[in-house]
């Protein structure tokens, strides 16, 4: 894909501060767009911004927390007073909450993850729409996950809240597809960042095992996929979830 296959594009990113976000920011930036990027953390946001305007493209940072829904309105408000319009809107900030037993589950943990994971996503795209249709169309990305398409023991709530991003997604392609608008995800399998780091403490054996390329990812190998959900190499794309996950998804691995 050409390096500036985004040129003139605005877009979005939300968990921008860290891990598939922040790369994808970068990424966004080096193929062409103005990014807004927005997360809670002030200091990591700003320094993912700082990188991408010293490599001389634009960026802003928007501290915004995505579980409040005047935040949202404020950042994609910011999107167009800062560049002008809004084209590529990625609603990736999310939470693994706390993964165990369903047994051990304190039910305050299903609304930190719904509203985080589900909630922000489906309120993010509501102000989001407008401002795309003023540009005659423009694409959304919501980050899923392997478990947003296959069950993983330990990790019902998480997998809960995917599913239904999944489901949001394809829902809202056919609402949005005369206007335009294509609306896919981008579905990880494990990736280096503080997240998995979190989710397994470290140790991501039990997950490469469940990986035909028997390794996690990188948030880099997220952000090509991005990339291509957000150019017109992907224009009859909408409605898919596109797994980057080293063929987790495939079918079983055995011995
Ligand atoms: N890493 C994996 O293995 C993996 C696999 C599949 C899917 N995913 C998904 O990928 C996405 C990014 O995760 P990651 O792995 O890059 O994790 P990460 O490094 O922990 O980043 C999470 C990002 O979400 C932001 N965030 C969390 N809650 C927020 C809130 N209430 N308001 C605004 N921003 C919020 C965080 O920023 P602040 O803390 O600064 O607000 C941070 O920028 C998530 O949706 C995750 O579920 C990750």
């Amino acid at each position: 894909m050409s390096s500036n296959a985004l040129e003139g594009k605005v877009a979005l990113v939300t968990g921008a501060s860290s891990g598939i976000g922040a790369a994808s920011a970068v990424a966004l930036a080096s193929a062409g767009a103005s990014v807004v990027l927005a997360a809670r953390s002030i200091d990591k946001g700003e320094a993912v911004a700082e990188k991408i305007r010293s490599a001389g493209a634009k960026a802003v940072f928007v501290q915004t927390d995505v579980t409040d829904d005047k935040q949202l309105a404020r950042l994609v408000a910011a999107a167009e007073s800062e560049f002008g319009a809004l084209d590529i809107a990625f609603n990736n900030a999310g939470t693994e909450g706390t993964p165990g037993p369903i047994t051990d589950a304190d039910p305050s943990n299903y609304d930190t993850v719904f509203d985080t994971n589900v909630r922000a996503v489906l309120n993010a795209i509501r102000h989001e729409i407008p401002a795309l249709r003023k540009r005659g169309g423009g694409v959304i990305i919501n980050t899923s996950s392997i478990l947003g398409l296959r069950g993983v023991a330990n990790f019902a709530t998480y997998a809960a809240s995917k599913f239904a991003v999944e489901g949001l997604t394809r829902s809202l392609a056919l609402e949005l597809a005369s206007d335009n608008i294509r609306v896919n995800t981008v579905a990880p399998g494990p990736i280096v960042t503080p997240m998995l780091e979190r989710a397994t403490g470290g140790n991501t054996d039990g997950f490469n095992a469940i990986i035909p390329m028997n390794r996690p990812g990188t948030p880099e190998e997220i952000a090509d996929a991005v990339i291509f959900l957000a150019s017109d190499a992907s224009r009859y794309i909408t409605g898919h979830a596109l797994p980057v996950g080293g063929g987790a998804t495939a079918g079983f691995v055995t011995g």
